[in-house]
């Protein structure tokens, strides 16, 4: 199967706060990924690991079969993101 997003341990700490702690996310090719929580629980930061405007702390991600720290331009040419 081909993945959109892979997604293995992602943590992010904001001093004291750990916004991610331990995020795994595997989002076929071809599907719509809805992700719902309550205020704070980090959807706006595994959205900005993942087009790469921020670093994790810990764990890896993959979009379109692109590392997002390794690969980031080959990510960002294939993404769209807006607020
Ligand atoms: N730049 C930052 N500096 C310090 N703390 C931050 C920062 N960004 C996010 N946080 C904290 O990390 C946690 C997760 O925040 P995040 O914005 O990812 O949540 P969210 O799920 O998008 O919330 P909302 O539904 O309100 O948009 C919260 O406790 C937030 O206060
Ligand atoms: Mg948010």
């Amino acid at each position: 199967m081909s993945f959109a997003i892979r997604a293995e341990g992602l943590v992010k700490r904001f001093g004291s706060t750990t916004a991610l702690a331990g995020v795994d996310l595997a989002v076929p090719a071809g599907t719509i990924l809805g992700v719902l929580g309550p205020n704070g629980a980090g959807k706006t930061t595994a959205v900005r690991i993942l087009a790469t405007l921020l670093r994790p702390d810990a764990g890896t991600a993959t979009v379109a079969g692109y590392d997002v720290l390794r690969q980031p331009v080959a990510v960002r040419s294939r993404i769209g993101l807006t607020g």
